[in-house]
């Protein structure tokens, strides 16, 4: 079975055809194609990602990352067939809002058959509405005019499936042990997740505000570093540890939340704490080291005591960490030296780095367990590929 992905809820358009052979969780995962365009220069510029900006980006590009996802898994053929009018018209009713991209995808269609495609899925949330209705209403679309099924997806269980993905030896999902815990660490979200069975997800703490990436980038700001600022901290905390520096102004950072009885976390605390400490003062970069470093270690020793918590409260097999944030290596080598000696049975797993930011990948493997997982109802939530019922997950 051939699958497409669609991921577009924050600021990555990427598209990926991925070839699945067996039944989930058993089934080999084979990337024929995987096309990703990244809007970071185009936001940098502003600090932050913009959401009208982030849509309109998405437009230009989805089609084209199709395309390339599509070449790159070879399974293009020319054909000159006109689309009758009324499909047509129908395309342009359902991307009524997504300017040109009917015509677009008319023009597509006209220039190649129909690709091999079983399975459409899309992220339908979390993630930025204005920038997620661009990926809903292009599967949709393509999903009328190939006739092919389509499967809404969670982009946080795409963050988890793509941490336990391994790429490197069998193209297979690990073979987890539950109970498991799942801390997912990104730019919107900072969560711990309980997963008692394949597709059973319970929510069991979460940030009562920033989130643990957008603490970095934020912090980043305040340093005068450009979007995203996690891997610029993450580097100069590197060298700040390297040499060994004293804290910044001599003092400690607060850790929020540290002694809370809940696995609730919270970061808009440290956030302004590094914003007071830093006073509008430009820094040298020893004193950005420094600072790096220190607000590292204080997220850093949150995430591990609540996470730590959770093993213990339900008895965890496996940890599973995900999202953007787990990029981070000080983060990984920390999190195996602590479990190995505090839980010696634990499994940890960390996405390989090519997984761990936004992409299509982890959307393909989130929509082929939603769709196999048949003991869970919940789950298998078709949408028919007639284009009119919304994609509400
Ligand atoms: O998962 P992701 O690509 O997008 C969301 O779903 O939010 O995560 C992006 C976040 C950004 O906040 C970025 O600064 C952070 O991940 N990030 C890192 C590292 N690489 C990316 N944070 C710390 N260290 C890193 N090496
Ligand atoms: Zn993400």
């Amino acid at each position: 079975m051939n699958i497409l992905s669609i991921e577009t809820s924050c600021d990555e358009t990427a598209v990926s055809l991925i070839k699945v052979e067996g039944q989930f969780p058993e089934a080999t995962y084979e990337i024929l194609g995987n096309a990703l365009h990244s809007q970071i220069e185009l936001h940098a510029q502003y600090g932050g990602v913009f959401p009208t900006m982030a849509k309109r980006e998405h437009i230009k590009k989805i089609l084209p990352m199709m395309e390339m996802a599509l070449e790159e898994a070879e399974i293009l053929t020319k054909s000159t067939e006109e689309i009758p009018r009324e499909i047509q018209e129908k395309l342009h009713e359902i991307l009524f809002r997504e300017e040109g991209l009917a015509d677009e995808l008319i023009a597509f269609a006209e220039k190649h058959e129909r690709p091999e495609i079983d399975l459409i899925t899309v992220t339908s949330g979390p993630g930025l509405e204005p920038a997620l209705w661009v990926g809903v209403n292009f599967a949709k679309a393509i999903s009328y005019l190939m006739n092919i099924p389509v499967v809404p997806v969670n982009h946080m269980e795409g963050h988890i499936l793509a941490s336990i993905f391994d790429i490197e030896e069998d193209d297979k999902l690990s073979n987890i042990s539950f109970p498991a815990i799942s801390l997912l660490i990104s730019g919107g979200h900072t969560e711990i997740i309980l997963m008692k069975d394949w597709g059973e997800y319970e929510k069991i703490g979460q940030t009562l505000d920033d989130a643990v990436g957008e603490a970095f980038d934020k912090v980043a700001r305040m340093m005068d570093l450009e979007y995203p600022g996690g891997p610029k901290i993450s580097k100069l905390a590197e060298e700040g540890r390297r040499q060994n520096l004293p804290p910044f102004n001599g003092k400690e950072l607060p850790r929020p939340m540290l002694h809370s009885k809940d696995l609730n976390f919270s970061f808009s605390g440290l956030k302004t704490a590094v914003l007071y400490a830093v006073d509008g003062k430009e820094l040298s970069e020893e004193e950005k080291q420094a600072l790096s470093r220190d607000f590292e270690d204080a997220a850093l020793e949150v995430l591990l005591k609540k996470t730590s918590a959770a093993i213990e409260e339900h008895g965890a097999q496996t940890l599973i960490v995900g999202g953007g944030v787990s990029a981070n290596q000080h983060f990984r080598q920390e999190f195996n030296r602590h479990c190995l000696t505090a839980f010696p049975d634990l499994t940890v797993y960390f996405p390989n780095p090519g997984l761990s930011t936004d992409n299509a990948v982890m959307i393909a493997l989130a929509g082929h367990a939603k769709s196999a997982n048949a003991s869970n109802p919940a789950a298998a939530r078709f949408i028919k590929a007639d284009g009119n019922k919304s994609l509400d997950d």
